[in-house]
This record gives C-alpha cells, structure tokens and sequence, in this order.
C-alpha cells in the first residue's frame, strides 16, 4: 500500500461525546493514526429516532466521511452499528466495522448471565441478544433500555441525583436476575462507569466494546497493510450544531480542549452534502 493510502484518517462517528470513548481507545491501542471525528450533534440522540431515520443519517455520514477520503470507518455508535451496519457496508468500497459483533464476543468470554444496557433503538433491535447467541449460545442474556442517560449526559448531568436514581431503576432488573457482566451498549455509557458500579455488586464484569473493536480494527489495518508508520495528525473533529458545546463537554473526557468546526450552512442536512 503507498504511503499516501496508509496516512490518511480513520473516519468515525456517533451522535455526540460518545464516540470519544472510542477515541479515547484508539489513542491507546493505536496512537500512530490519524482520526476524523464526526457528531451528529444536531440530530441527536439517536436512541429515540425511528429505523429508517438512523439508516438515513448513518448512510449520509458515511458518504461524507469517504468524500473526506477515509481509509476505514469505525461507527462509535452502538445504534447505528445495530441498525445499519450491513446497509452501509454493502453500499461503500472501503472497510466500515461497528461494535455489536466485537461486544457480544467479548461479553461471551467474560460470563454467562450478561445485561445489556443500551439505547430503546438499539435494545429494540435485540441485535446484541442474537450476537451474544451466536457467539454462545448458552449464555443468558438481559437487554435495558436506557432513554434517560443520553440526554443525560449530552447535558452534563452526571453529577445530578436524578442520574444515580434513574440508573438505579435501570439496574434494578439486572440486579434481580443476578448478572455476572454488565456491556455498555451505547458508547456515553462508559462516563456512567462510577455510578454504575456502585450500583452493582463487585464480582460484575464490565464489557466496553469499544476495546474490541479497536483490536478488530487494529487487525483490518495490519490485513490490509494500511497501518500509518508516520506520527499521527492532530484529530479533526466536526460537529452537525453547537460546535462550542461539543468542545467544552469534551475537554473533560479528552484532557484537552479541541478544535471543533461545523461546516458554513443553511440545513443540517447540507452539512452532508
Ligand atoms: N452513542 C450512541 C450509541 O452508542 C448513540 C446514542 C444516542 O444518540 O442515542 O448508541
């Protein structure tokens, strides 16, 4: 592979600050790559949003981030991997991985009574149930829908009681059916980790699926020999609204604060075109 191909960005998106724990991931496992950050901040969350819309936004994000010239594309959003992941897949030339498959597989090595919680889409979708079934099918499997904790933490309000009280219903059912290991099925989720784990008894495992997709990823770039030898560009990361908002929520998460941009436009859905 040239030089040129193995230096250019790996594209990844999500709705908002969620994909940063993926980020996050891929600045350990994989600190020589270069990365475009895509949110789609104007249209979130996408945990509410119908079938069809999620398609629609994910397929628009896709065609953008290869028109931007990525040589991979990770989706850091558990919703649009659960929904949409074959439909991009099968449309784009290029490697695009999402994080259900990765997940389940990590899960299954980990226990065998595994709660999921994840956004009404994607627990909706059971698409983790079927993975972590196929993966092994003797493993038990408990999926929650967690409507509250985007907004939540898309405003914020990690510190807010309200946060604990709505996690503690969350888990409550969880609690009861005696899980061994908890997946966080959408990727704000990993901020909750404090909160949750105080909620649930020590010996609970936690998956953050993010880890195995940077592996799968990790090994797509080596099958590839696309892997950059070069040190990596500073992340450029572009948001569909607030751009303001996105850098200071972030800077909590990245240690920095970052250079955000949204494109000069009319319609949200220009920003695609
Ligand atoms: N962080 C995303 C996920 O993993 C999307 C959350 C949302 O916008 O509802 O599902």
């Amino acid at each position: 592979m040239t030089t040129e191909a193995r230096e250019k960005r790996i594209g990844i998106f999500d709705s908002g600050i969620g994909g940063l724990t993926v980020l996050r991931e891929l600045y350990r496992q994989l600190p020589n790559e270069s990365i475009l950050y895509f949110a789609d901040t104007a249209r979130l969350p996408y945990g509410t949003r119908t079938n069809p819309e999620i398609s629609w936004f994910v397929d628009e994000i896709v065609e953008w981030l290869v028109r931007s010239e990525v040589k991979m594309v990770l989706m850091a959003c558990n919703t649009s991997s659960a929904l949409a992941l074959e439909q991009v897949k099968s449309k784009f030339d290029l490697p695009i991985l999402g994080l259900i498959v990765p997940g389940a597989n990590a899960a299954v090595k980990q226990g065998k009574r595994v709660g999921v919680i994840a956004t009404p889409a994607t627990a909706a979708s059971n698409a983790y149930r079927r993975a972590i079934l196929q993966a092994d099918a003797s493993v038990q499997v408990w999926q929650i829908s967690c409507p509250y904790f985007v907004p939540l933490i898309e405003q914020n309000q990690l510190d807010d009681p309200y946060t604990y009280q709505i996690a503690q219903e969350y888990l409550m059912p969880l609690i009861q059916q005696q899980i061994d290991t908890l997946v966080y099925g959408c990727t704000h989720y990993p901020y909750l980790e404090s909160i949750l784990r105080s909620l649930l008894p020590m010996s609970v495992s936690f998956v953050d699926p993010a880890v195995s997709l940077v592996k799968a990823a990790a090994r797509e770039l080596e099958m590839m020999n696309l892997q950059n030898y070069k040190r990596a560009k500073p992340t450029q990361f572009v948001v569909t609204a607030s751009p303001e908002k996105f850098a200071e929520l972030s800077r909590k998460w990245l240690g920095y604060t970052p250079i955000v941009t949204t494109p000069k436009i009319k319609k949200v859905t220009d920003i695609l075109s």
